[in-house]
């Protein structure tokens, strides 16, 4: 178990010690990375003339020979190297020689971590946003199919207003829209290169850091070599996002969940993405949701853990950096799940648009526009209100709705109600004269659903 720092040692590392600080059995995922920014610096190196040309070109033959023996399975990345920097490095002096040991010229692993954890973090969002859009797509096309699909809208989970599926769906579009344009900042603020920070303190090598960047693709390098190697605040602000995308998820599950129940009746989820019971033959779960919904935990965990690493540790790079890893790929590893399951099972949701229209009529959910009626009629909103109230109750008494009363009966509660009342609080009327900018009437949705068409189609993702 030779390590990359030996030299100043007299002994042997502990080997529980050894296990305890390793980190490659689970920051060999960074191998890509690690290999794409080692090929960068050298080349970088290479042509500042810090290497020769011919060492440049051997070392990055190397190192493209050890990537490719990887990814097609000749070798395994070896579990007993410290971490995926040092097995990277011991394999290019195995294969190359002396000229291997040039590599981490003007480099510390502290750099090279801080640059393999920013390229896979920005791989990952650009992932992240096209699964997001992925989604928003499906919300998109059951909101056009959807604009006179009636359901009741809920405040505390009581019938309030009628809607309509597509207005309900549409609130879910603008949150998972937030959440792209959340991944959006975080991409443009964390793609800056802190190659050549060194350990801490930059390098007295010539280094060349707008071209390292450049090569990688960054906007350019860091300007605090100090903060370059202690700044894990990007990975904040994405555990952050992801768990505000997961608590979205999370909400949209539930109410899945609750549409798709005995009681409710509203959906049926698909058979491809429900389960059964090991004893009741009758039970079709909706595990894929309530999974979902779990997992939102761990997202949060994963926030909450790095934000307490991070909150005492002094300046610059510590190890306690280093539990950045497990926590973030967790996430992002989750989200990435989740989005593609919730989507497809979104996609095939059956919607039982007759028990939605069917719900909305009898919880009372035109009640405020038969007080509006009352009101258009002159009588002031307050008296309306104790109007409507008085007839609701009434109408419980009587086991109906307000649109079952006959006329002599509406009129008994208040001599204003003329015969116009049944089509002013028709179900169809109080969903489509609500058209006010982002309400459910189908005129008003259709203006929003062709601004976000628009949006889908302009909205070209991060490229890497
Ligand atoms: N495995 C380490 C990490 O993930 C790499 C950096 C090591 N640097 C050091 N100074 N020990 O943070």
């Amino acid at each position: 178990m030779a390590q990359l720092w030996g030299g100043r040692f007299t002994k042997e590392t502990d080997q529980m010690v050894y296990q305890f600080n390793a980190s490659i059995t689970f920051d060999k995922k960074l191998f890509e990375q690690d290999i794409t920014g080692s090929i960068a610096h050298v080349v970088m190196l290479g042509k500042q003339g810090i290497l020769t040309m011919e060492e440049k070109d051997q070392i990055v033959k190397g190192l493209t020979q050890i990537r490719e023996d990887v990814n097609t399975g000749r070798i395994v990345i070896d579990d007993t190297k410290e971490d995926i920097h040092s097995f990277v490095e011991a394999e290019l002096i195995d294969r190359i020689g002396d000229v291997g040991k040039k590599l981490h010229t003007g480099r510390s692993r502290n750099d090279q971590v801080a640059l393999d954890m920013r390229l896979y973090t920005r791989e990952h969002v650009a992932l992240i946003d096209g699964l997001l859009k992925d989604l928003l797509q499906t919300l998109l096309d059951t909101m056009e199919a959807n604009l006179y699909t009636y359901m009741p809208g809920f405040t505390h989970l009581q019938k309030a207003q009628p809607i309509t599926l597509a207005h309900h769906f549409g609130a879910y579009f603008e949150m998972f829209k937030r959440d792209r344009s959340r991944l959006k900042d975080i991409f443009y603020r964390m793609n800056y290169c802190p190659l050549g920070a060194g350990a801490l303190a930059g390098t007295t090598y010539p280094l060349d850091r707008n071209y390292s960047a450049s090569l990688l693709g960054f906007e350019g390098p860091t300007m605090n070599s100090i903060d370059s190697v202690a700044d894990r605040d990007y990975l904040i602000e994405l555990m952050a996002a992801l768990s505000t995308i997961m608590m979205h998820l999370s909400r949209f599950a539930e109410e899945i969940i609750i549409w798709n129940s005995n009681e409710y009746q509203f959906v049926e989820i698909d058979d491809a993405y429900s389960t059964g019971s090991s004893i009741m033959p009758q039970k079709k779960n909706p595990d894929i949701a309530e999974l979902v919904r779990g997992k939102t935990g761990r997202v949060y965990g994963s926030l909450m853990s790095l934000l307490t690493t991070m909150k005492g540790i002094p300046l610059a790079y510590n190890k306690d950096m280093q539990e950045d890893k497990e926590v973030a790929f967790d996430a992002i590893e989750t989200v990435e799940n989740c989005l593609p399951l919730f989507t497809g099972m979104i996609a095939t949701l059956k919607f039982r648009n007759q028990v939605m229209e069917r719900s909305a009529m009898n919880g009372f959910t035109n009640a405020t526009d038969a007080a509006d009626y009352l009101v258009n009629k002159g009588v002031p909103f307050r008296d309306a209100h104790g109007i409507i109230g008085r007839l609701v109750l009434y109408c419980i008494e009587q086991d109906c709705s307000i649109d079952e009363l006959s006329i002599e009966q509406l009129q008994s509660i208040s001599p204003i109600f003329e015969a116009d009342v049944y089509d002013a609080i028709s179900l169809k009327t109080c969903v489509e004269k609500r058209l006010t900018i982002g309400g459910p009437g189908p005129d008003a949705m259709k203006q929003v659903i062709k601004q976000h068409k628009e949006y889908l189609q302009q909205e070209s993702g991060m490229s890497v």
